[in-house]
């Protein structure tokens, strides 16, 4: 449905930016290279490629479509499709989902865009780069400023519009943090004692890899894609009958894929060649990155600032598309105008937010699920739980409520090159809603 109210996007190129846009954050840069280092590497990162492509593009293929064919938000999206029916509920917890998520995320993309301006302590000749982390996060006020900063400029964007915000945004900065990405790569892979962190990466070791491990994975696919919780209704709802929803799946879960596996490439060098601890946590990036900087040269500084620059752009264009998904909500259905949806919205989930980041200093006895503080627990309910059954329910609404002969026909105006077919309704019917399931019972023990 072509909605001109609600704007179009006006490019095939300013579409795959903003999707590519959500997508890359810093599921990538962050949460990628950690959770990789925490499940034991390379035999993780295999497991997330397969999920990759099995689970992760049949479902992306599947939320662009459902947002084009109904025009709507992630919730009005399952009304227009199912009228009379409770699929309205998956929406519901996707909006939940991106609520949550937003939260914390602020937090971390506060602590991005607050090491833009510390080049100066990680670059002195003997800093102690995880300390420095620990100390800036540990501090009661300051990330919380930096999280209120962060999500003003969140809101700023996304209270502009998609076509004059979220599209001008994403276009020209995005390639430029894989060019920085390169650089950062060759300085890490060339610094003694690299190899070793090589092998983390690339070589697999299966006696490291856990049911838990597994799930982390599948939360991780669907985090970084951006998946399971209408995000990808809510950008597909923009997108013209004449753009391609298979060629773009392809080329969003292309682009998210290799900048988190570069992203690895940049980091886990690093960690080895300086004696790091590649299970560290949350830190991983925050420390290491900062020490490949600092091995720079005085050119480090230059690097250091712009990357964190450039991190920072990466992770407000993934948190504008995630309080795009809750505004576009109140903005359809309780007819809210922009503006209003977006400040009322953004101010709550600031507010949600605080706790996170207290956690990690004088809320940080405060341990919720498995001895994860507020923050990661967080993320856990999202990312481990909230976003799979997201795509669960939605691999069930479409292989077996509203039918993939539908789906396949949608997805296929416009489709130049290639289209979906049988392939594509095996996986949504059987082989993604299957997985996900033994994943969720494996992890719980069932078996
Ligand atoms: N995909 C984003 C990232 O990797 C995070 C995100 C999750 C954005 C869910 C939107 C929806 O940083």
């Amino acid at each position: 449905m072509e909605n001109k109210s609600r704007g179009n996007w006006q490019s095939q190129v300013g579409f795959i930016a903003a999707a590519a846009g959500s997508a890359v954050g810093l599921g990538n840069i962050w949460k990628f290279p950690y959770i990789t280092g925490k499940y034991g590497g390379a035999a993780f990162v295999l497991v997330y490629l397969i999920i990759i492509i099995f689970i992760g593009v049949p479902l992306m293929n599947s939320e662009l479509l459902v947002g084009r064919k109904s025009g709507k938000n992630a919730l009005g999206a399952f009304k227009e499709l199912a009228p009379k029916s409770s699929w309205w509920i998956v929406g519901a917890m996707g909006i939940l989902a991106g609520f949550i998520i937003l939260s914390y995320y602020s937090v971390i993309g506060g602590w991005a865009t607050a090491y833009i301006f510390k080049s100066g302590a990680y670059m002195a000749a003997g800093a102690d780069h995880a300390n420095i982390f620990v100390g800036s996060i540990t501090n009661p006020w300051a990330p919380l400023i930096w999280h209120a900063i962060f999500m003003l400029m969140c809101i700023g964007i996304v209270v502009a519009g998609i076509e004059k915000g979220i599209e001008k945004y994403t276009k020209i900065l995005m390639p430029a943090l894989l060019v920085i990405m390169l650089i950062l790569i060759i300085r890490s892979v060339t610094l003694p004692g690299a190899g070793k962190g090589l092998a983390f990466y690339l070589k697999p070791d299966f006696s490291k890899l856990t049911a838990e491990g597994i799930l982390a994975a599948l939360g991780q696919a669907f985090f970084s894609l951006s998946l399971g919780m209408g995000c990808m209704i809510t950008y597909g709802s923009y997108l013209k009958k004449d753009q391609d929803i298979p060629a773009n799946s392809y080329w969003i879960a292309g682009a998210d894929t290799a900048i988190a596996f570069l992203a690895g490439f940049a980091i886990f060098p690093a960690v080895f060649a300086f004696g790091l601890e590649p299970g560290a946590g949350p830190g991983l990036t925050f420390i290491t990155l900062p020490a490949v900087f600092a091995s720079m040269g005085a050119v480090g500084h230059v690097f250091g600032i712009l990357f964190f620059f450039l991190l920072t752009i990466a992770a407000l264009t993934s948190a504008i598309s995630l309080l795009e998904v809750v505004c576009a909500y109140f903005i359809d259905e309780a007819k809210w105008d922009r503006k209003k949806a977006t400040w009322i919205m953004g101010t709550i989930i600031f507010l949600l937010g605080i706790p996170s980041s207290l956690g990690q200093g004088v809320w940080s006895g405060v341990k919720i699920i498995g001895g994860r503080d507020i923050l990661d627990s967080l993320d856990f309910i999202a990312s481990n739980i909230l976003l799979p059954l997201g795509g669960l329910l939605l691999c069930i609404f479409i292989g077996w409520y509203w039918g993939t002969d539908k789906a396949i026909e949608e997805a296929n105006i416009g489709a130049k090159s290639i289209k979906l077919g049988a392939t594509y309704s095996f996986l949504i019917k059987y082989v993604a809603p299957v997985a996900i399931f033994i994943v969720f019972l494996k992890s719980i023990g069932v078996f």
